[in-house]
């Protein structure tokens, strides 16, 4: 447990916390199914057999949720709009309450526009898909754009490639290794048409919330750098590179569906803000020639890269190594590829599992990592905010309800909320910032 309390962050800075709106809302039969829907009704997709059909059943529950938000004293709020709800009658109107009721509450509310649950019957397989998702970005930016100014397209593109469409452990369940590269890429055409979209319904504020870790090499030994260097390719520079140089790393682009070097075009609309999920670095060497573990997923023997352990550090309940430093590596090592083409940082997502009320493992890690931003920032990068993964515990995708991110604990029989030692930790740093409860 830390014993001073953390550094002073610049005025202006902007402290939140994230959840999205498939592992929280619940009330699934008042709108469409999604890919999350139909995967979870298979067997054995999650790990505890269980769906989010209740999930924290925040849909009605949100006034309560946007108390805690209040009493924690947080600048904003990060969710997402759920796309096949809002396909649904009367969808909107639910983020017409939630929005009034946060803006009610003093609390920034900011949107996500897709975190993964796509509508059932849609495929990022298809071109279409991209431009489909602009149409319905325009119609939600034009219901709420009188009252939220900050959005955010996407998140994490490269997971929801990853683990939805080329390793099979996520919905829509694919299993196409490197043939699930156009999913990438057509998510990636996706956020430009919905910066577009979003500017053309008078966003000033746009940002998109791409997962990223440090990569470290095995070993010296060229094997090892080289398996390194591709994973750090398929899982940061795939997704950073189009966004902020407006071109794919070496060897990518050739790979990709459809007349690329216009898609770039769309794909590098500039940002005003670039948001960086992270949660850990991976050690990373040459194939070993048999399945390896990686954050609880198995990885096929016939990939060109083997994920090793970080032995040498904490672990998570998740099995995720707790390394805060692997954060200032992160946002240094940014500037300096990136350089003047990358905007303001804002960390839209950081956090870890641990069970118990009396958290002090969770305060430990976030704790670590809020002065890891800090030491970013002392090194000269231009950090504008950072929110914690994640209010509530909730349904944590194919590990069901057995993992726990949340700073509030849900009794998920009962649905009862309990702040955690971890909320009272993260308000007194947010009071310590000058962030009042409201
Ligand atoms: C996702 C969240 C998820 C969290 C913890 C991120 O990859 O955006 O939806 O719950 O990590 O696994």
């Amino acid at each position: 447990m830390a014993t001073h309390p953390a550094p002073r962050f610049p005025d202006g800075f902007l402290w939140g916390v994230s959840t999205s709106a498939h592992q929280i809302e619940g009330a699934v039969q008042l709108r469409e199914p999604s890919v999350w829907d139909v995967f979870t009704a298979g067997p054995g997709r999650v790990k505890d057999g269980s769906t989010a059909a209740v999930a924290c059943d925040h849909y009605h529950r949100y006034r309560e949720d946007v108390a805690l938000l209040a009493d924690l004293g947080v600048d904003a709020y990060r969710f997402s709009v759920s796309w096949p709800r809002v396909n649904s009658p009367g969808g909107l109107d639910f983020y017409d309450r939630l929005v009034d009721a946060l803006r009610a509450a003093g609390v920034r509310p900011v949107p996500t526009l897709f975190h993964w649950d796509l509508p059932a019957g849609l495929d990022w397989l298809e071109r279409d898909t991209a431009s489909r998702f602009a149409r319905y970005v325009s119609v939600v930016a034009d219901r709420l754009g009188d009252r939220v100014d900050k959005w955010i397209t996407l998140n994490e593109p490269a997971e929801h490639t990853l683990l939805g469409h080329a390793l099979g452990a996520h919905a829509p369940g694919g299993e196409l290794l490197f043939d699930a590269l156009p999913v990438a890429h057509h998510q990636l055409l996706a956020h430009g048409l919905a910066v577009r979209a979003l500017r053309a319904s008078g966003a000033t504020d746009v940002g998109i919330a791409n997962s990223h870790g440090p990569t470290w090499p095995a070993s010296d030994g060229p094997a090892d750098r080289e398996a390194a260097d591709l994973y750090d390719v398929l899982l940061n520079r795939l997704f950073a590179d189009p966004v902020l140089t407006g071109r794919y790393p070496d060897g990518i682009g050739e790979l990709m569906p459809g007349d690329v070097p216009a898609d770039l075009k769309i794909i590098a609309e500039p940002l005003d803000w670039y948001g960086v999920n992270y949660y850990a670095p991976a050690r990373v060497g040459a194939p070993r020639g048999a399945e390896t573990g990686f954050g609880g997923l198995t990885l096929p023997a016939e990939l060109p890269f083997s994920v090793r352990g970080i032995e040498d550090r904490p672990r998570t309940d998740s099995g995720w190594p707790v390394v805060p430093e692997g954060l200032t590596e992160l946002l240094t090592g940014f500037r300096d590829r990136y350089g003047d083409r990358l905007p303001p940082i804002v960390i839209t997502e950081n956090g870890c599992a641990y069970d118990g009320l009396d958290d002090q493992d969770r305060i430990t890690y976030l704790d670590g990592h809020v002065r890891a931003l800090h030491r970013a920032l002392e090194a000269g990068v231009d950090v504008r905010g950072y929110f914690v993964w994640s209010l509530l515990d909730n349904f944590e995708w194919a590990e069901g309800y057995a993992r726990r991110f949340g700073l509030v604990h849900v009794d998920f029989a009962t649905l009862e909320r309990t702040p955690k030692a971890s909320y009272r930790w993260f308000r007194d740093l947010l009071r310590r910032q000058g962030r009042r409860t409201r």
